[in-house]
């Protein structure tokens, strides 16, 4: 039977629409953006700011002020606490969502690098939704952040297009969105181009990227591409995990900042093992990495 709808159901859903006010979040949705703000995403590891040691300052979680200091622009993370001076606390989830995808501020003034942007343009409409509605119940804490300056030009970006995520089920095809659509993988872990921005083309998860943590603070990323000898094709799955989850590799010892294995520890094994799946299917670059003296030094 076609028309199978029952007079029941419909009533509870009218139901439904009459206690939940449009607009509000549900609790799954601000559970799911939970997950992935402090998962997959890794918000926290851009804003909020971190002592000396590197360590996340807790009482500041998500106010933003972490530095970045770049041949191409000096930039502070912002404040995303619902703060409504210093804060998101007065943009609407409209402009938040533009923010994040299309990297733009309520203003039209264009907000990335170092902010991923171009991964987050590839996040569906449903995990972006979770998670604005998860920074809604952030506790609000002032803090101003100074102004950026950017003496590359900025690209903008394109209007996001997809709805929804693909399905959990499919892991190749779901480890590749956490992958290019949440995580941002690649934006750290793609050798640089001439230009010294990262070269998605000819260098795709081959390594090399150097990441200035503070002055005589360099790290460079690892080549995570499936190569056998200077990649992770030799790596078991376990090995990748512990990588990922514990921030300790078989060949680097523990990993430093801004591998965010803070956060990644707290994905589901569904999930880290769609990251692995998919990650055994990125073609293999070979690229040998060095560790830079800081990196072995300060996380040996
Ligand atoms: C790699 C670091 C990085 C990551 C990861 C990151 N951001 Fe940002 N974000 C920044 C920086 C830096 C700025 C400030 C840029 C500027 O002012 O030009 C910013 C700006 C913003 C703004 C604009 C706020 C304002 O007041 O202008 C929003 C909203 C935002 N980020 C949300 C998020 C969310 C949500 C996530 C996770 C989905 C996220 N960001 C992940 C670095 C990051
Ligand atoms: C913000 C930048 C950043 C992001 C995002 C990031 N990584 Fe990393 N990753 C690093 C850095 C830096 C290291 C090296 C740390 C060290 O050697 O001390 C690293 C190390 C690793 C290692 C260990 C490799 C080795 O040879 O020791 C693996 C595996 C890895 N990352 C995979 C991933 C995957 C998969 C993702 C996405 C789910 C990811 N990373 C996201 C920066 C990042």
């Amino acid at each position: 039977m076609r028309s199978s709808v029952s007079a029941a159901a419909i009533a509870a859903v009218l139901s439904l629409a009459a206690i939940v006010p449009a607009g509000a979040a549900s609790k799954a949705q601000v559970k799911r953006g939970e997950y992935l703000v402090n998962g997959p995403v890794a918000c926290g590891n851009c804003h909020t700011p971190r002592g000396a040691d590197m360590a996340p300052i807790k009482d500041k979680a998500f106010a933003g002020g972490f530095p970045f200091n770049d041949p191409g622009f000096m930039t502070y993370s912002a404040n995303i606490t619902p703060d409504k001076e210093t804060g998101i606390g007065s943009w609407t989830d409209a402009e938040i969502i533009h923010a994040i995808r299309e990297g733009a501020d309520k203003d039209g003034r264009i907000i990335f690098p170092p902010m991923p942007v171009p991964t987050y343009n590839n996040m569906s409409d449903e995990d972006v939704k979770a998670i604005v509605a998860y920074l809604r119940t952030l506790k609000p804490v002032h803090n101003v952040v100074p102004d950026p300056k950017y003496a590359i030009p900025q690209q903008t970006m394109p209007p996001a297009t997809v709805k929804k995520s693909p399905p959990q089920s499919d892991k190749v095809a779901y480890g590749g969105y956490i992958v290019n659509a949440l995580a941002h993988c690649f934006e750290c872990h793609t050798s640089p181009g001439a230009n010294g921005v990262p070269d998605f083309k000819n260098g795709l998860g081959a390594g090399g990227f150097l990441i200035a943590l503070g002055p005589g603070m360099s790290v460079a990323t690892p080549n995570i591409t499936s190569d056998p000898d200077t990649g992770l094709g030799k790596w078991s799955d376990t090995d990748i995990k512990k990588a990922l989850t514990e921030g300790i590799s078989p060949t680097g010892g523990h990993l430093s900042p801004p591998m965010p294995y803070s956060n990644f520890k707290n994905m589901t094994d569904s999930d880290v093992e769609a990251v692995i799946a998919y990650l055994r299917t990125v073609p293999p670059i070979k690229n040998k990495v060095e560790r830079t003296d800081f990196q072995k030094k300060a996380f040996p």
